[in-house]
């Protein structure tokens, strides 16, 4: 596979950890949807990741692993376009944790952002544990096994992709570079022909001497377009043009999703740990007992006193579901007590139901048929673990581990 093809590749995780709800369906899902036409996709189930904070709770996970992918699918990810596939099914994301585990340093991973503060504050779990120290060097793994290029995460997660850009970097330097590098580069440049080992050598010196990212590019693009030329001469014309070895694991980036704007049933951001969720494949009429009874302008007591929908939860679901002339109704109503909070709610109920409606349809086929998103999930294990199995080969062969 060529870096430029690996460019291409988007790679994402979701712990299975509790049922999805609207908050992942807007924050993260809608994402996906719309990724996985312009990308070669592959999203997995990370419940390794998921044993890091839940090893006492195996059960939590076991149900919602197939839950979670019956909620992708629901939600409009197309198996004929992204490849879904289970972590653990995949046990090459283990071997390659361990080998990148030797050359990360230790204070990498204990000065990971979230880390002392989720040991120190969970008081629910006991975090102290080897395994959740390891947390962003396996989702490294993940990550590299593919050669990734663009990995779609959340604010919180981009720490954890910048170390991965780290100890691809680093894995790079120390195994990338066989002896004899620069004569052997120099050897590949020649086979390009007179014309573009030229154009090599200045695209080259533009980007190392004057940072130029376009000719990096374009020389990068040069490289992928020769046919003829052997596969590790080809990955050290990549990492010559940055002046550094062979490029093994390539360096992904970050896609940044947008900051979710659900917010939950009492106005505090949707999430299954305040219990102000409404699940993906919610019942329609508990949809409708849940935005009934959600708290509203406190200081809205009467049905004739105004409201103020700054200060209402509701108003911040019409955000997301009213166009601009009912947002426009419902504040205008509200302010002057011209409608009744449960005037306002009425559209919100339909809006949420009719989004959904979709979703339980899509969900019914295989929630009748269980075998069907089992051979599924089997398809997308067994693209995946090609993939993975050819990257674990070479990442043996730089470590000097092919003498088997
Ligand atoms: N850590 C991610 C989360 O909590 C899940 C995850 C695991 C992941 N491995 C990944 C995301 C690899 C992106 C890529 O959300
Ligand atoms: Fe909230 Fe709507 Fe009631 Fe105003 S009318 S307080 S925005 S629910």
């Amino acid at each position: 596979m060529s870096l430029i093809e690996a460019q291409k590749r988007v790679l994402s995780g979701m712990r299975p950890t509790g049922r999805l709800h609207l908050g992942h369906y807007h924050g993260v899902l809608k994402n996906w949807i719309q990724l996985q036409h312009e990308y070669d996709c592959m999203f997995f189930v990370a419940d390794w990741h998921a044993l890091t904070t839940h090893y006492e709770e195996p059960a939590v996970i076991q149900d919602n692993v197939w839950q979670m992918v019956i909620d992708w699918l629901a939600s409009g990810v197309n198996p004929g376009s992204a490849e879904l596939f289970i972590q653990s099914r995949v046990p090459e994301h283990a071997e390659l944790h361990l080998l990148l585990s030797m050359i990360t340093p230790l204070s990498w991973v204990e000065r990971v952002p979230s880390y002392k503060d989720m040991v120190t504050k969970s008081n629910e779990r006991d975090l102290s544990t080897y395994g959740f120290l390891g947390y962003p060097v396996l989702q490294s793994a993940d990550i590299l096994i593919y050669k990734a290029g663009k990995v779609p995460v959340g604010a919180d997660q981009v720490p954890h992709v910048e170390m991965t850009r780290e100890i691809a970097r680093r894995f790079n330097h120390i195994y990338g570079r066989d002896a004899g590098f620069e004569e052997l580069a120099e050897e590949a440049i020649k086979k390009l022909g007179r014309k573009n080992a030229k154009l090599y050598r200045d695209l080259r010196r533009d980007f190392m001497e004057q940072g130029l990212q376009g000719s990096l590019d374009t020389a990068v693009a040069l490289v992928s377009d020769q046919q003829n030329i052997p596969l590790g001469d080809r990955d050290r014309l990549f990492g010559y043009l940055e002046g550094g070895g062979k490029v093994i694991l390539p360096e992904p980036q970050a896609l940044l999703t947008e900051a979710s704007v659900m917010t939950g049933l009492d106005g505090q951001k949707m999430s299954k740990s305040y219990g102000n969720t409404i699940t993906l494949r919610e019942a329609p009429d508990s949809v409708d007992k849940k935005i009934k009874t959600m708290t509203t302008d406190p200081a809205r007591i009467r049905r004739t006193d105004p409201g103020d929908p700054d200060k209402c939860p509701v108003f911040k679901l019409h955000e997301v579901y009213s166009d601009d002339n009912r947002r426009q109704w419902a504040r205008e109503g509200c302010t002057s007590a011209g409608i009744g909070c449960i005037d306002c709610k009425k559209p919100l109920i339909e809006a949420v139901l009719a989004e959904q409606q979709p979703m339980r349809e899509r969900a019914r086929q295989y929630e009748e048929n269980p075998d069907l998103v089992k051979s599924i999930i089997a398809e997308g294990c067994e693209k995946a673990r090609s993939v993975a199995k050819s990257t674990l080969e070479e990442v043996r062969a730089a470590m000097g581990l092919d003498y088997r």
